[in-house]
């Protein structure tokens, strides 16, 4: 049954929550894992809906996946004996992509159903396939599946023409057992990429450079077993950076790394909100209604467009005008109208929002357009006056680990009820007053 958001907005966000393990890492982590035949143990892993469709497809191809808990996982890729892979949900999550990679990169053949993932623009894997190629692997698409194999994969050098987080990481596991040595130039930078690239490490492969824009493999024999902790999630810890601002709120936000949230703590001081770092905390309280700022995404250390959903529905909230650019997706202000329904005022012009602050939002029936939209949109009910529902919330699931319980344990007002369940609806307001 698909379910939906209820929340009661007007609340503050008080306290402390605790950072999940990095979603977007976790899925190259996952894929990385199957290209050793030893048990390797992963912690800190997001117990959200794309890790779990990744695992059920790891498990599938006949890899051992023993899940311990659900933050840790056991995956022995010794016993896989498919190299086929092709499923409707498997279909729907783009980090199926990496299946490709280390299947290749492992036994020089995989065939996999081309990616899906949010519908945020057209996303392109040109550079993902050109960096096999480049290995010595052909690749042939049919069919909706990619096809890949190789007689022989051997380093080469690589110049990404475009900053890719998805081609970055799939070259580091294709080439990682190649012979001889691999350089990836225009390289992504993300922390993700960094710690896919300490995990190869820590299972015997050797992978320098990994969070410049040039890296250095040279191919080992095999990798090994590993036992590894995935770093926390970047955009998790800034959509809670952003609650905290909106709903003028203080909250600390434990689990993080705060060098990886400067960009996101840059714009919320820029425009008034009080940021405080520890080592591996950060705490965020604004106090009164914030300002403009023109913000741009870009790649890491950029800001990041994965949280430009989230921080143009606070700036539609600030005081003046604010002009945020994105940069790296062509279709990702899906959100705008709905939030035009709740009585912000932003224009869109081709890859501009043109942002006019409104004093308040108004509560009323939503759907989440894909993840960070989604998230962006439990924001702007979180400040509304009244009621917001938010249904499509599957979207909001792929990636937010338990969302709605971390936001009421911080003071939010919000359930996850039936969608067209009016009495659900009825009980919920007759509950919170
Ligand atoms: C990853 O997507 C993330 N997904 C996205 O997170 C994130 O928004 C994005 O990186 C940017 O940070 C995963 O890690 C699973 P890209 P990815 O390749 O790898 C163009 C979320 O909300 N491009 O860095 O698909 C592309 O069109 C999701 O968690 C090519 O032209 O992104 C885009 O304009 C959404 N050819 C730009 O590069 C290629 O072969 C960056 O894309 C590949 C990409």
């Amino acid at each position: 049954m698909e379910n939906q958001y209820i929340i009661k907005g007007g609340n503050s966000l008080h306290g402390e929550v605790t950072i999940s393990g990095a979603k977007n890492a976790a899925l190259g982590i996952l894929a990385a894992a199957i290209m050793a035949d030893d048990t390797v143990v992963i912690d800190n892993l997001p117990d959200v809906r794309d890790i779990n469709v990744l695992l059920e497809t790891i498990q599938g191809i006949g890899a051992t996946v023993n899940r311990i808990n659900s933050h840790v996982v056991e995956i022995n890729g010794s016993t896989i004996s498919n190299f086929t892979i092709d499923s409707d949900s498997i279909r729907k999550i783009r980090a199926s992509y990496y299946l490709l990679g280390a299947l290749l990169g492992k036994y020089a053949k995989a065939t996999v159903a081309l990616p899906g993932g949010c519908d945020i623009g057209s996303r392109p894997i040109d550079q993902h396939l050109k960096g096999f190629r480049a290995l010595g692997a052909t690749v042939n698409i049919e069919r909706g599946m990619i096809d890949t194999q190789a007689e022989h994969l051997a380093g080469n050098h690589i110049f990404l023409d475009v900053v890719s987080v998805g081609a970055t990481i799939n070259i580091m596991l294709a080439s990682c057992m190649a012979e001889g040595r691999t350089v990836i130039e225009n390289a992504a930078k993300e922390p993700h990429i960094v710690d896919v690239a300490n995990f190869l490490n820590s299972m015997g492969a050797d992978i320098k450079g990994a969070g410049t824009d040039k890296i250095r493999i040279k191919g080992v024999e095999k990798l090994h077993a590993s036992e590894y902790s995935i770093i926390p999630d970047q955009i998790e810890a800034g959509t809670f950076m952003v609650a905290a601002a909106a709903t003028k709120g203080n909250v600390l936000i434990k689990n993080v790394i705060p060098k990886h949230l400067e960009a996101i703590s840059g714009k919320l001081i820029e425009i008034g909100a009080t940021v405080e770092e520890f080592d591996d905390a950060i705490r965020v309280s604004a106090s009164e209604r914030l300002s403009h700022t023109q913000i741009k995404t870009l790649p890491y250390p950029g800001f990041p467009t994965d949280m430009q959903p989230q921080i143009a529905t606070l700036l539609a909230l600030s005081k003046g005008t604010s002009t945020v650019t994105e940069s790296i997706f062509e279709n990702r202000f899906k959100y705008v109208d709905e939030l035009t329904r709740m009585g912000a005022s932003i224009k869109v012009e081709g890859n501009v929002a043109i942002i006019e602050g409104v004093n308040e939002l108004s509560g009323t029936s939503l759907s989440a357009p894909d993840l960070r939209a989604g998230a962006a949109l439990v924001v702007a009910g979180l400040v509304a006056d009244g009621y917001t529902t938010i249904d499509s919330i599957q979207y909001i699931e792929r990636g937010y680990e338990c969302f709605e319980s971390k936001m009421n344990a911080l003071g939010a007002v919000m359930e996850k009820i039936p969608v067209d369940d009016e009495r659900a609806i009825q009980k919920f307001k007759l509950k919170v007053g």
